[in-house]
């Protein structure tokens, strides 16, 4: 039944709808025609551009917003949240620091990476140092 209209549609009525569209033969015939034959074609148009955006789609550049959202690009990636705790009771040293920019290959710890990240981007990211007071 499905198949059956399908078909009729395919082989009746497009063929039908396509044969009764005012197609001029040559680029300045769509100069001339009506509004009329204008808003006729509309719809045919739409669906040709559609098939051809569809067609061209996976050969178009992805977007790099989506890359450039990512503030983690390596750390632990298998993780759905990266989480460090660290008690203040262990700090042995008088001063800590911990990375902010995600580019330390030591993370949590700041290695320096943020220097490099940041002359290559014109950001402006730095680690979080803690201290201690020395009592
Ligand atoms: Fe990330 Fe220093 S390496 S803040």
């Amino acid at each position: 039944m499905v198949l059956d209209s399908l078909a009729r549609i395919i082989k009746v009525q497009l063929p039908a709808y396509l044969k009764r569209l005012p197609l001029p033969e040559s680029i300045s015939g769509f100069l001339r025609l009506t509004v009329s034959e204008w808003l006729r074609l509309l719809p045919f148009l739409g669906v040709l551009a559609l098939l051809g955006y569809l067609a061209v789609r996976p050969f178009l550049p992805k977007k790099k917003q989506q890359k450039d959202s990512l503030i983690n690009l390596k750390i632990q990636k298998e993780n759905p949240k990266v989480v460090n705790e660290i008690n203040i009771e262990d700090l042995c040293h008088t001063k800590a620091v911990y990375c902010r920019c995600w580019r330390s290959k030591t993370f949590p710890v700041c290695d320096g990476s943020h220097n490099k990240h940041n002359e290559s981007t014109g950001d402006n990211v730095g680690p979080l140092i803690l201290k201690k007071k020395e009592v």
